[in-house]
């Protein structure tokens, strides 16, 4: 079936925050940009999803779970609640219409950080926590969440900060204090990110700094904003 063939008969939605490459040569408009995703997502994916039972926790658009999917998981689960309940920024729509025009079989699931147990999602052997950890207002319990379903390895991507104190630390930002969006309240650094899976009972923890922002090693002063990190942690 060509890309026009398997095309729904609804309009795509507005308002997509990843930028999806889908059959017939359409594009969705992203904030986050297609270069950006595709970076990201060869650091997220470094280690192969091939044969996985994949969970991606804050899907939204859906990009990081149609691309386990196309890179060999045996089986997705995409959860989201803030994007997909009509309570956040968007809906689910878009992840409806990109699931519906790649023909995926990822499955889904609205359901919130909190609530992921193993007796309400299963576990994992790979399980996505990327851009999510800096929203939610207690980060060492929203961890756990994602700890408890995890089979093998646990990807964190996220912002962090005062990555040049000698300790564990995490920034508090007020109001809309980290990117001007007050949905954001918190930033570990590179210490405390590790310190809180080794507590969770992950024993090997590797760190990437995103390949999308730049290193500010040359720039002293930037060490007190954020940066991002994909951090790959295994049991
Ligand atoms: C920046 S987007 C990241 C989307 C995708 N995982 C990525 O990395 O491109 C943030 C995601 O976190 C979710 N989110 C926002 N606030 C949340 C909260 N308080 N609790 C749980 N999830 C939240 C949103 O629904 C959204 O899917």
């Amino acid at each position: 079936m060509d890309g026009a063939q398997s095309r729904p008969e609804v309009a795509p939605p507005t308002g997509w925050f990843h930028s999806l490459s889908l059959p017939g040569g359409e594009t969705t408009q992203g904030v986050k940009s297609a270069q950006v995703l595709g970076v990201e997502a060869e650091v997220v994916f470094k280690h192969g999803v091939a044969g996985k039972r994949v969970l991606d926790v804050g899907s939204w658009d859906g990009f990081f779970a149609f691309e386990a999917e196309r890179r060999g998981a045996a089986a997705v689960l995409a959860t989201d609640h803030f994007c997909w309940s009509g309570e956040g920024w968007g809906t689910k729509a878009g992840f409806d219409y990109a699931h519906a025009r790649l023909a995926s079989k990822v499955e889904s699931l609205d359901i919130d950080v909190p609530q992921i147990t193993p007796e309400s999602v299963g576990t994992h052997d790979v399980v996505l926590f990327l851009g999510v950890l800096y929203h939610v207002k207690d980060p060492l319990q929203a961890l756990a969440h994602a700890a408890s379903v995890t089979g093998e390895m646990l990807v964190v991507e996220t912002a962090t900060a005062l990555d040049v104190l000698p300790w564990p630390a995490m920034r508090y930002y007020q109001g809309s204090d980290l990117g001007d969006d007050p949905t954001n309240f918190w930033a570990p650094n590179r210490r405390c990110l590790e310190a809180m899976v080794r507590d969770l009972g992950f024993s090997r923890v590797e760190m990437t700094g995103h390949p999308a922002t730049k290193p500010h090693w040359r720039a002293p002063e930037l060490y007190w904003k954020h940066n991002r990190v994909v951090m790959h942690a295994w049991r």
